[in-house]
């Protein structure tokens, strides 16, 4: 048995990971019902937004998912905490900050943790604090990423060499031959942001699913840099006016402004691209098709073992 899935209480061990102001019920209940673990996202959104949120997804499905809190990103992590506990969710994500003083009252209330690293030194000190899961993150993946820009390939051995707990790794999967690699670097499982904007169910602009769907393997680009905060954008005239502003030396707060939440559904969900931004991952080049998410993860888990088989003849 698949630890991930063990502690989760999922059947397959994909995970989708949290999509700030644009997460949807709708999704995460999708992947929850198909036997993966649905994600919302707190983002920047307001407690009664995130409650709506919350009971929305309760009535979608009746499987586990789990709440994202962006820790340095939100500006209640701790109500967000308690409504995690009064609405008995079995999952939280904790990301974008330091997980370790936030766990021990969702440990205390039963809560399973998933806490988002991007180094050995983070992930050990996440696995101390007590996080049952860890979500290791390369910098292929899309939205904010760590300053510290390892790649997948070379953060998922190193991480699961230095902690016990099982580790999912996001960025850069969006098949079962990535699900197959990072299974045999150590990783119980993946999580996936950029695949699961295109599917049926993701409730996004149309014009967000067909620049994935254009994407080359050169259509990302990374903004953010010399504020300390990067970010990974699917290329479009928003994401390069970004780029110009920061080159000409606007302000962090500025800055801060224009790669605001409501610029990231005004891309993401009016597919307004001269306004507001879209974030994608390095593997969009590889997406080719809009499955529902039970196709998705049915193709994935099947591809994977097959993969995994092909595999041991190679050597
Ligand atoms: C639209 C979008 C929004 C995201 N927002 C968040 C977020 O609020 N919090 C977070 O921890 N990760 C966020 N991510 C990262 C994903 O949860 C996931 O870890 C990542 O997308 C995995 O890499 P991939 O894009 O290569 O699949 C976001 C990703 C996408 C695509």
């Amino acid at each position: 048995m698949n630890r991930l899935c063990e502690i989760l209480g999922i059947n397959y061990p994909i995970i989708q990971g949290g999509m700030g102001n644009i997460s949807s019920s709708i999704l995460a209940a999708a992947v929850s019902e198909a036997g993966g673990l649905g994600t919302i996202g707190a983002g920047t959104m307001s407690m009664e937004e995130v409650e709506g949120l919350i009971v929305q997804t309760k009535e979608r499905t009746k499987k586990p998912f789990s709440l994202n809190i962006a820790l340095t990103v939100s500006s209640c992590a701790p109500e967000l905490l308690k409504l995690a506990v009064k609405y008995n969710l079995s999952v939280v994500t904790l990301s974008a900050g330091n997980p370790s003083p936030y766990i021990p009252l969702l440990k205390e209330a039963g809560i399973k943790v998933i806490a988002v690293t991007a180094s050995v030194k983070q992930a050990k000190k996440a696995e101390e604090a007590g996080a049952d899961i860890l979500a290791a993150e390369g910098y292929e993946a899309a939205g904010i990423n760590s300053n510290l820009e390892t790649t997948t390939m070379a953060l998922i051995p190193q991480i699961t060499s230095a902690v016990k707990v099982p580790v999912a790794a996001a960025g850069g999967v969006a098949d079962g031959r990535g699900l197959a690699a990072v299974l045999a670097l150590g990783a119980c499982g993946a999580q996936m942001g950029t695949r699961f904007i295109a599917t049926k169910e993701a409730p996004f602009h149309e014009s967000y699913k067909q620049r994935i769907l254009d994407a080359s393997d050169h259509d990302t680009m990374i903004v953010g840099r010399s504020f300390g905060r990067i970010r990974r954008l699917m290329v479009s005239p928003y994401a390069e006016q970004l780029m110009r502003a920061e080159n000409q030396g606007v302000t962090h707060e500025e800055f801060s402004d224009m790669t605001s939440e409501d610029h990231h559904k005004t891309g993401a969900l009016e597919g307004n691209v001269q306004k507001g931004f879209m974030n994608g991952g390095q593997i969009s080049g590889l997406i080719s098709d809009i499955p529902s998410v039970a196709e998705l993860l049915d193709r994935m888990i099947t591809e994977a073992r097959e993969q995994l088989l092909k595999a041991q003849f190679l050597i």
